[in-house]
């Protein structure tokens, strides 16, 4: 049997913790991904199981290899600082050193939006583009992602800008869509209002939107007008994973 080379991808999500190991020469999971249900009380240790379970699991894929890990918070240097959508007992772990001391491999943590962001940088709708590139994923909230000529700038949190007063995320995240059942059109104003505002700020050269909601992409973006050109993400949500598992095997580029 060939030598397990593979680095392990963990996205920590607020209903689910999912880990593949990713063959980064395809820019794709190497085996099925594995889903656990994030525990009711998400605390560190609790994930920090989660994600054990999941390194087993992949163990003869992946041999020790370093592994990386997505969060919904800011993440700086291993130290979680927010928590929007997992237990605020994150906010001040050092998750990077919790990780790396329970999973005894070295672990990399990082914002999931910053993850998704940098596997579509080098596998997907973002390859190919030299300036700035915002990646907005539009989910339970809005996680951004800025790469500028292949770098990443970590901790963007573009979707809490505040708009007419409100937290931008509150409005045009996808969970406002289905809370308030807007429809594609109404739903597409408020991201019109949305991405103009930080398209005013920012002069990205190109807009990838992703999260679940990216594969409807055709029923918003064509109703969205902007200076830069908008398109879907093209990883799905295998984006973050994919990300994690790059950067953990790029520290350096962090
Ligand atoms: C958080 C971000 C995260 C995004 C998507 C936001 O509420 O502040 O850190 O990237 O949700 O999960």
């Amino acid at each position: 049997m060939a030598k397990p080379r593979h680095p392990l991808g963990v996205d920590v999500g607020g209903s689910g913790i999912k880990g593949a190991p990713v063959d980064l020469d395809a820019g794709a999971f190497a085996k099925d991904r594995m889903r656990i249900d994030t525990p009711v009380e998400s605390t560190p240790d609790n994930v920090a199981d989660v994600v054990a379970a999941i390194a087993e699991h992949f163990e003869r894929d992946t041999g020790d290899s370093p592994i990386g890990v997505t969060v919904p918070a800011v993440v700086t240097r291993g130290l979680v600082r927010t928590a929007a959508n997992i237990d605020k007992t994150w906010i001040g772990t050092d998750a990077g050193t919790l990780l790396t001391a329970r999973l005894g491999r070295p672990v990399t943590i990082v914002n999931d939006a910053d993850a998704a962001g940098v596997g579509e940088l080098h596998y997907g709708a973002a390859r190919s583009t030299e300036g700035l590139v915002l990646l907005a994923t539009l989910g339970t909230g809005i996680g951004t992602a800025l790469l500028h000529r292949g770098a990443l700038i970590p901790n963007s949190e573009l979707g809490h800008l505040e708009i007419d007063g409100v937290d931008a995320e509150a409005r045009a995240s996808s969970k406002a869509r289905e809370g308030e059942d807007l429809s594609w059109e109404d739903w597409a104003g408020r991201l019109q209002h949305y991405f103009g505002h930080v398209e005013d700020l920012l002069s990205p050269d190109l807009i990838v939107v992703g999260g679940g909601v990216s594969k409807h992409a055709d029923r918003f973006l064509p109703l969205l007008h902007l200076r830069a050109p908008i398109v879907p993400a093209q990883l799905g949500n295998a984006a973050g994973i994919v990300g994690a598992a790059w950067l953990a095997t790029h520290e350096e580029s962090r």
